[in-house]
């Protein structure tokens, strides 16, 4: 039996403008999916039921790549979340990154020793073909990587290049540089309190409806390389240790996604009722649905304006571990 765990994400900056290669930066969160792997005698199953592939294509896709093509016995998969399902947290990022390291474990690789940009790529490809070919290697390099990870289409002076991420999508090749950003020690007195409205957030939707904007109105494309300027100076904020900086760039960021059409009511009331007690607060990942974070000195007080404006909390540090195998 092998147990391997991957953290979910928040972005902190630049979603919907890394689609348009501009960087984006995400941070690994303390809350964790937990994978364990067992021989079975009955067949594939996951958490003691049949395994369905229509419900689980990134599983299936995983598992056709590293498992099955080579011969695979039939394992029994059990997932354990501690994310909020269906809200933009990488939970699905999580659960490849988990059960690419457990397969790994199985067949012989040591738990120190687990290649993880060969994880991110195998759990990117798994994500990119169960979601039709869009999707950014943003959640499954910060799940693997954890800490701070940014990607943008090119190398940036911000944060430190780790590799290379490319991807054939209709006949064309995408590339994207992986990076991970410097998190110093005095972050630690910042926490983030995460808020969920309850909606999922409706990603392929939201990215269609900023694809259509730009293209009615290509102009518009001045306030996506506003939102990676943002970033930019965001990221270099984060590894300086800038708190106040960090939340300014927060907000400019909501402002701009606020501009896009992407964020709703829920989503700018838990916002508004988060920054009296933080130095920054943003809808996370595609919007329309899904998460807001804060950045807060006051994580209690935060989460509990939070919850006052509808939404269910989670307080997490910046930067959790990434993938690793729990049972040694
Ligand atoms: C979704 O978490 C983030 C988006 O930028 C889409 C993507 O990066 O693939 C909206």
């Amino acid at each position: 039996m092998v147990i391997s765990s991957a953290p979910g994400k928040c972005i902190l900056f630049g979603e919907h403008a890394v689609v348009y290669g501009q960087p984006a930066v995400a941070v690994a969160i303390d809350a964790r999916i937990h994978i364990t792997l067992e021989k079975s005698e009955s067949g594939w199953l996951i958490d003691g039921m049949q395994f369905d592939k229509q419900r689980h294509p990134h599983l299936d896709a995983m598992l056709k790549r590293m498992w099955t093509g080579d011969g695979g016995q039939p394992l029994s998969i059990r997932v354990e979340s501690e994310l909020f399902g269906a809200a933009g947290l990488g939970s699905s990022a999580a659960i490849c990154s988990a059960v690419a390291a457990g397969l790994l474990h199985i067949r012989g690789t040591p738990a120190d020793e687990l290649p993880l940009s060969g994880i991110a790529t195998t759990a990117h490809i798994a994500e990119a073909e169960a979601q039709g070919g869009r999707a950014s290697p943003i959640d499954t390099s910060t799940s693997t990587l954890g800490g701070a990870v940014l990607v943008s289409d090119k190398k940036e002076s911000q944060a430190h290049w780790k590799y290379t991420r490319d991807l054939r999508i209709d006949g064309q090749r995408r590339t994207w540089e992986v990076h991970s950003v410097d998190l110093p020690e005095s972050l630690t007195e910042a926490s983030l309190v995460i808020g969920f409205s309850g909606r999922p957030g409706p990603t392929a939707q939201m990215v269609a409806k900023v694809a259509n904007l730009l293209a009615n109105h290509p102009e518009r494309m001045e306030e996506i390389e506003r939102i990676g300027n943002v970033t930019r100076a965001g990221t270099t904020a984060l590894s300086l240790g800038n708190l106040q900086a960090v939340g300014i760039a927060m907000n400019e960021c909501h402002r701009l996604l606020q501009g896009l059409g992407v964020s709703d009511a829920d989503l700018d009331r838990m916002v508004d009722a988060a920054l009296p007690s933080s130095l920054g607060a943003k809808l996370t990942g595609a919007g329309g649905g899904g998460c807001m974070i804060a950045l807060t000195t006051e994580p209690r007080r935060t989460a509990e304006a939070i919850e006052l404006a509808g939404g269910r909390t989670m307080v997490s540090q910046l930067g959790a571990p990434g993938v690793r195998i729990e049972n040694e």
